[in-house]
C-alpha cells in the first residue's frame, strides 16, 4: 500500500460532485488547488449515481471529477458506496433493510438502511465495489479508499442476523450444552433444546440475559468486520498500490474497532468538536481523548476524514459559530495528536438535502467569508511545516486502557447512577491531559512493553491473559492503576465466585468485603496529608491484604476504611482505586503516580491549555495549544524556537484566544522539550 502518500501531513476536503451543478465543478477545485488543499474525499454515498439502474454503470461524472482533481494536483480517496444503497436496490431486495429491536424496519430514505447479516447487500456491496476499484485502479490521482461510511452497530433484528448468530452460536460453543452453561440459561427457564430457539433478542430488553446479550453484540460486531471484509479484499486484489481506511464516528461507539482496522492500512476519525462556550471546559478534553483513541486503534498515526469546518446543524439545533481561530486550532490538535492528513467537512454547505445547515467552509452563496480565510491561512501553515512532521508521532510512557466489550458488559448491566465506563475514561483523561501528561489509548489486551504507568478504569470484565500481562507489568517495575468494579466478570459475563476483585487480588493486596453503591450521594475520602476530595458512584469496602491505604472514607459506616491503596508488587506497584473521586484527587495521585515513575508533567499548564509532542528522526515539536475563548500565557523551561514564525522563546508562550505555538527545542534534541 501507498503509506508515503498516506503519511502526509496535509489537508483535505471532502466534496460531492453529484450535488453540484457540472458548471461548477472546475472553479471548485481549482480554488481547492489554488487555496493548498492536497486531497479531496469523494462518492461515499453516491450508488444511485454510479449506477441509476440494475446494472447500468455511469462513470462518466466521476471520471471527470477526478480527472479534474488530477489536472489540479489533488488526490482523491474514494469510498464504496454502501452505506447508501439506492431506491430500486432495496426494492429488489427489501432483506437488506435493518429491522429495529422492537420489528420495525429502517427504511429507504435516510442512510445506513443496511443490514450487516443481508446476503443482498452483500454481493451487492461486492459487486460496486469491484466495478468501482477496477475502474479507478489505475487512475494515478487516485490514492486511497474508504470503506462505506462510519459503521456502527445497527442493531439489526432481522431474520438474516438471528440466522447468522444462530451460526456464531454454533461455531463459538459447539453443543447446546456448552451455550446453556455459558449463558446460564437455566435462569428464568431459559433453556435451549433446538439450535432453532437461538435468535436475536428480540424487542430489546436489556433485562434479557447477560451473557446472551454480550455475545449478541459481540455477533454484530463481527458482522461488521466480515461485511468490511470483502470489500477489503476486492480493494486489495484490485488496487494493491492503495491504501484502505475507515472513517470512525464519536466515541464511544458499540462496534469493535480493533478488528474492523485489522484490514485496514489506517484508521481514521470524524472529529468536530463543540463549538459551545459552556463546553470549554470538557470538550477539547473530551476531544483528546478521541483523538488518542484513534491513534490506538492500529497503534500508529492516523487521518481525520471529516473535520469541523463551520457550525454542525441539522441533526439538531444550529450550534454556536466556530471562534475565530477555533478551526485552525482543533486541525493543529488533531495533528499532534498523530493525525496526519487532515480532511474537511465538507468544502460547501449542502443547498440541497437533509444535511443543509451541517456548514462547511463556504456557504451555499459560495461566497467564501471568515471560516473560508482561516482554513487558508491553515492550509499554508500546514503546507510550509508538512516536510519537518513527516514520518513523527507522539510517543508515550503512559497507556490508558480501553475496552469495547467493557463498554458493553457495563451497559447491559447498569452498576450505579452516574456511572459511565466511558465518561469515567474521559475523567482520568483529563485529569493526564491538564497535567500535560500524553498517553496512549490502547485496547486492554494489547502488550504493554514500553510504558511505565498503565492506567485500566472499570475493568469488569476479566480474564487469566490480561490479569496476567498487568502483574508483569507491574512485576517488571510499572505501575498499574485499576479502579473499582474491577474483576467482577468472566468474560462470558457471569460473576465470578471469589472474592473481588477476582483475578486481580494478587496484584492489587486488597480484598473487596462489602460495597455501596452511592450513585450520586456524594462520599468524602481524605488522604495522608489530611486534605480531603469528594467521590460519587460507588464505594468499594476493602479488607488490605499487603496493600497500604493512601486514602480512607469519611463518615458512613465504613468511616475510616481505604478507598484508594498501593500495594507493593514486584518491582512495581498497583493502584486500586476504590471509587470515583472527583477532579482535584485524580490530579493529585496522577502527580504521585507521574513523580514516582519519572514521567515527566507540566503542573501549571493554565486551563485550557494542551501540550503534545511529535518525535522523529528531525527531532521533537512540542505544540502548545490554547483551546479556549481567552488569551493564556505558557511558562517552558529552557529556550524554544516557534516553527511557525521563527521566533524565538524563552521562559514564556503567549497565546491568543485559539492560539497555537510549534515549537522546537532551540538545542533540537530529541524529548528535549521541558515546560514547567
Ligand atoms: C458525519 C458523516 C457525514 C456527515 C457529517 C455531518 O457523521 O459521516 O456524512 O453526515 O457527519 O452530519
Ligand atoms: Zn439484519
Amino acid at each position: 500500500m501507498n503509506y508515503k502518500q498516506a503519511e502526509q501531513v496535509q489537508i483535505g476536503v471532502v466534496y460531492y460532485p453529484e450535488q453540484w451543478d457540472r458548471s461548477m465543478w472546475e472553479d471548485d477545485i481549482r480554488r481547492m488547488s489554488e487555496t493548498g488543499v492536497k486531497v479531496v474525499r469523494m462518492a461515499e454515498f453516491a450508488w444511485s449515481r454510479m449506477e441509476p439502474t440494475p446494472g447500468v454503470y455511469e462513470w462518466a461524472w466521476l471520471d471527470e471529477a477526478v480527472e479534474l482533481c488530477g489536472r489540479y494536483g489533488l488526490q482523491v480517496v474514494l469510498c464504496t458506496p454502501t452505506a447508501t444503497p439506492p431506491r430500486w436496490l432495496t426494492e429488489q431486495h427489501p432483506d437488506i433493510l435493518p429491522i429495529r429491536p422492537d420489528g420495525s424496519t429502517y427504511h429507504a430514505g435516510v442512510r445506513g438502511h443496511r443490514c450487516y447479516s443481508s446476503a443482498s447487500i452483500r454481493s451487492h456491496g461486492q459487486r460496486i465495489t469491484e466495478a468501482l476499484a477496477r475502474r479507478y485502479a489505475g487512475h494515478p490521482a487516485v490514492i486511497g479508499w474508504q470503506t462505506d461510511n462510519e459503521f456502527g452497530m445497527n442493531d439489526c433484528h432481522c431474520d438474516a442476523c438471528s440466522e447468522a448468530f444462530r451460526q456464531w452460536t454454533r461455531a463459538n460453543y459447539g453443543s447446546l450444552e456448552a451455550v446453556n452453561r455459558e449463558w446460564g440459561t437455566v435462569v428464568w427457564s431459559g433453556e435451549y433444546n433446538e439450535w432453532e430457539q437461538i435468535a436475536a433478542p428480540y424487542g430489546g430488553s436489556r433485562f434479557q440475559n447477560p451473557s446472551y446479550l454480550l455475545d449478541f453484540a459481540r455477533f454484530q460486531w463481527d458482522s461488521i468486520v466480515v461485511f468490511q471484509r470483502e470489500q477489503v479484499e476486492i480493494l486489495r486484489r484490485e488496487c494493491p498500490d492503495h491504501f484502505i481506511t475507515h472513517n470512525f464516528h464519536t466515541y464511544p461507539q458499540r462496534m469493535d474497532q480493533y478488528r474492523v482496522a485489522e484490514d485496514l492500512d489506517l484508521a481514521s476519525f470524524d472529529y468536530y468538536p463543540n463549538t459551545a462556550p459552556d463546553k470549554q471546559s470538557t470538550g477539547p478534553y473530551s476531544g483528546a481523548l478521541s483523538l488518542d483513541l484513534t491513534r490506538g486503534i492500529k497503534r500508529r498515526n492516523f487521518w481525520i476524514m471529516e473535520q469541523l469546518s463551520g457550525p454542525p446543524g441539522a441533526w439538531f439545533a444550529t450550534w454556536r459559530a466556530p471562534y475565530p481561530g477555533f478551526i485552525r486550532a482543533f486541525v493543529w490538535q488533531a495533528i499532534a495528536k498523530g493525525a496526519d492528513t487532515v480532511v474537511h467537512f465538507r468544502w460547501r454547505s449542502a443547498a440541497i438535502g437533509a444535511e443543509q445547515f451541517w456548514h462547511g467552509l463556504i456557504d451555499p452563496s459560495n461566497v467564501p467569508g471568515r471560516r473560508f480565510a482561516e482554513f487558508e491561512r491553515l492550509c499554508a501553515e500546514v503546507n510550509r511545516l508538512s516536510d519537518h512532521l513527516q514520518g513523527t508521532e507522539p510517543k508515550h510512557e503512559v497507556a490508558l486502557l480501553f475496552s469495547h466489550e467493557q463498554l458493553e458488559a457495563l451497559r447491559i448491566q447498569h452498576q450505579a447512577e452516574g456511572m459511565s465506563y466511558y465518561e469515567n475514561i474521559k475523567d482520568y483523561h483529563r485529569a493526564l491531559t491538564k497535567l500535560g501528561i500524553g498517553c496512549d489509548v490502547i485496547e486492554w489486551t494489547q502488550p504493554l512493553d514500553g510504558y511505565r504507568v498503565v492506567i485500566a478504569p472499570g475493568f469488569f470484565l476479566m480474564n487469566e491473559q490480561v490479569a496476567a500481562t498487568l502483574e508483569r507489568f507491574a512485576a517488571g517495575g510499572g505501575t498499574v492503576l485499576v479502579t473499582m468494579r474491577a474483576g467482577v466478570k468472566e468474560m462470558n459475563n457471569q460473576h465470578v465466585q471469589m472474592l473481588l476483585p477476582g483475578r486481580l487480588a494478587e496484584l492489587t493486596g486488597i480484598r473487596v468485603e462489602e460495597y455501596d453503591a452511592i450513585g450520586h450521594d456524594a462520599h468524602t475520602i481524605r488522604d495522608a496529608e489530611g486534605r480531603s476530595y469528594s467521590c460519587l458512584q460507588w464505594c468499594d469496602i476493602l479488607r488490605l491484604e499487603g496493600a497500604e491505604a493512601i486514602a480512607c472514607y469519611e463518615g458512613d459506616f465504613y468511616d475510616g476504611t481505604p478507598a484508594v491503596t498501593v500495594n507493593a508488587y514486584g518491582e512495581g506497584r498497583a493502584y486500586y482505586v476504590a471509587t470515583h473521586p472527583d477532579e482535584a484527587y485524580l490530579r493529585d495521585l496522577l502527580l504521585r503516580v507521574a513523580g514516582e515513575q519519572e514521567v515527566r508533567v507540566y503542573p501549571d499548564l493554565p486551563e485550557g491549555v494542551q501540550l503534545a509532542e511529535r518525535t522523529g528522526d528531525n527531532g521533537t515539536y512540542l505544540f502548545v495549544m490554547n483551546l479556549c475563548r481567552e488569551p493564556r500565557e505558557v511558562h517552558l523551561n529552557g529556550a524554544y524556537a516557534s516553527v511557525l514564525d521563527g521566533e524565538p522563546h524563552e521562559a514564556v508562550v503567549p497565546l491568543e484566544p485559539y492560539g497555537v505555538e510549534i515549537l522546537k527545542h532551540a538545542s533540537d534534541e530529541a524529548g528535549s522539550a521541558v515546560a514547567q
